[in-house]
């Protein structure tokens, strides 16, 4: 069966099962800060497992575009991948453990023919205030799963969510498949990870909301959230021992061994599996840069350069492999063929920057070694961390990286302090968001910065206190907020909103910025939603007597020079969601 195949039986089987098909949504998510990427199916549908009544109904299905980055240096083995697509299947306050159960159980049997002698699952094992899971157990037995092969797991394991800090979350039951490999010790069981299990399908009973102190509120009414790996489905029932030997990857693979002079299976996978990757992060919107999103997509590109050196594959035949995984997704994501042209600029333009600077980057690091080997180190100090960084354009991970394959370290908190200097020097005075990349100081980001929070606080007072920031996102041209709000904003309350922003910044204001705790910050009524980005200490920025706000900065230190602010497009981007793009013109 191939992968499109797959695709369209499980949309099927679901959808004879009363379910509705709703379409995959982009890589990056709309309207959700505390994740940089869509890393589940659940991810587009937060609202409707709160609670709030899906158009579609309760019974719902999809595959979606999926990338996780938490486990980038297993890639090159035969499993992991930074991209994949998930099929799932949601009940919203409809069937629960029973039904689900029974219809993956189905699907596996009936449908994709699996050898259900070799499935095992695993249930959650209950904790203080929440049961072990016997009626998950019992369901599995009634459907024909021995005893022996039902096992009962620790939170660790058999909980799901939330994807951020704050969510829908709750017990899951994984179902693995037995591949048949000899147990690596007396005590291997599906939660081990020598690779004898493969988990292929995650059901989870989301029964609560985790708020933003910690606590578990119950939802209004459960759900079922599940994930099937379409990737790795496929390669067990294509038989390969890794999914790099099926259709989505085979041709690619043989293309880089031929075009290179020093193969390694590692490599080649690293490359196909993080080109893939970019490409649909391209497709989606994200650009290489500095900052988060786009900091992600630099740190995979130049990960490919690095590799194709490594096994002498020339960098300038990176078009021929995107030629060649065109013709192999065309099938299943015809936005790729419908995008090529962007993808290949993109690439290749990050591709000649990085070029111009990589060979010589190399030398500066091995040198560093060399001398660090000489004098016993075994860790490379910050400042070559940090000038491979600043002058080669290094992301510290692939220094990283580099260092462990010499077998070395490196210094990186002496390589945040310095980076964290060097920006309060450049006069940006922030802290650098290094969970979600390098944050982004230029002076105009800075003073879009800025009018987000006299954005925010203009919108409330025009359309009152609901209309709370729901995403941000800024660029050196424009700022994006969504703020919640009923309906369409008239062309004279925007008229307003620019009006009271245009006035604070005639005003010269004043921004001063104080460190306090999350706690005290809410207590002085500063604005701020997403505490769970922030860590025990908040800067609260403050603009004259106008605006205060918890936010990590950077701020303009007065707004008199920001220019003058522009709405230039207002537009609903989910039920109640409505989306500014606003413009500073100099
Ligand atoms: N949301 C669940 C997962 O990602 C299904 O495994």
């Amino acid at each position: 069966m191939k992968a499109y195949e797959l695709r369209r039986k499980y949309i099927e089987f679901f959808k004879e099962h009363g379910h509705k098909e709703i379409p995959s949504a982009p890589v990056v998510p709309e309207n959700d800060p505390t994740v940089l990427f869509t890393t589940a199916g659940m991810h587009p549908l937060v609202p409707y497992l709160l609670g709030e009544p899906h158009p579609q109904g309760k019974r719902l299905t999809d595959y979606q575009k999926c990338v996780r980055t938490g486990d980038i240096d297993s890639v090159g083995d035969n499993s992991h991948l930074t991209f994949f697509e998930m099929l799932g299947n949601w009940s919203l306050g409809d069937y629960f453990k029973h039904e689900s159960i029974e219809m993956s159980y189905t699907f596996l049997k009936d449908v994709l023919g699996f050898d259900m002698n070799k499935i095992s699952v695993t249930v959650f094992a209950g904790e203080e205030g929440i049961p072990r899971d016997e009626e998950a157990a019992k369901r599995w037995e009634e459907m024909g799963i021995p005893k022996e092969r039902i096992y009962y797991c620790s939170r660790e394991h058999n909980w799901w969510g939330p994807a951020g800090e704050t969510g829908p979350c709750g017990p899951d039951t994984e179902i693995f498949y037995d591949t048949g490999k000899e147990k690596c010790s007396e005590h291997c069981d599906p939660t081990c990870s020598c690779g004898k299990y493969l988990e292929i399908w995650n059901n989870v009973f989301m029964q609560y909301n985790k708020k933003k102190d910690g606590t578990l509120e119950p939802l209004k009414h459960p759900n079922v959230d599940t994930g099937l790996g379409l990737e790795r489905v496929i390669g067990l029932l294509q038989g390969k021992s890794s999914v790099y030997d099926t259709e989505l990857f085979a041709d690619e693979i043989i293309k880089i061994k031929e075009l290179s002079n020093n193969f390694n299976m590692e490599s080649a996978r690293i490359i196909s599996d993080h080109l893939r990757t970019s490409m649909f992060m391209i497709v989606d919107g994200v650009r290489p840069s500095n900052v988060e999103q786009g900091y992600v997509l630099r740190r995979l590109l130049r990960r490919v350069i690095r590799h194709m050196r490594k096994i002498e594959f020339d960098p300038d035949n990176v078009t021929t492999l995107l030629d060649t995984f065109e013709k192999i997704t065309k099938e299943m994501y015809p936005e790729i063929s419908a995008n090529k042209e962007t993808i290949i600029n993109v690439i290749v333009e990050e591709k000649n920057k990085f070029m111009k600077t990589l060979a010589n980057g190399e030398k500066e690091f091995d040198k560093n070694v060399k001398k660090a080997k000489e004098e016993g180190k075994t860790k490379l100090e910050g400042q070559v961390v940090f000038r491979l960084y600043d002058t080669f354009g290094f992301p510290p991970e692939m220094t990283a990286e580099l260092a462990r394959e010499a077998s070395m370290e490196i210094n990186m908190e002496e390589f945040q302090e310095l980076f964290k200097k060097h920006q309060e020097l450049s006069r940006a005075g922030s802290e650098a968001k290094f969970k979600g990349g390098l944050a982004d100081h230029s002076e105009q980001t800075t003073a879009y910065h800025t009018a987000t929070h006299l954005l925010h606080k203009a919108l409330q007072i025009v359309l009152g206190e609901h209309a709370t920031q729901k995403g941000s996102n800024l660029t050196a041209e424009r700022l994006r907020f969504d703020f919640a709000n009923p309906q369409k904003v008239t062309p004279e309350q925007l008229k307003q909103v620019e009006d009271i922003v245009n006035e604070q910044i005639q005003r010269d204001l004043v921004v001063t910025c104080e460190e306090m705790s999350y706690d005290d910050a809410k207590a002085s009524g500063a604005m701020g939603l997403f505490a769970s980005k922030y860590g025990d200490k908040v800067k609260v920025y403050t603009i004259g007597d106008f605006s205060k706000e918890i936010c990590g900065g950077p701020h303009v230190e007065r707004t008199g020079n920001m220019g003058h602010f522009k709405i230039v497009k207002e537009e609903g981007v989910a039920a109640g969601i409505r989306r500014i793009k606003a413009i500073l013109e100099k």
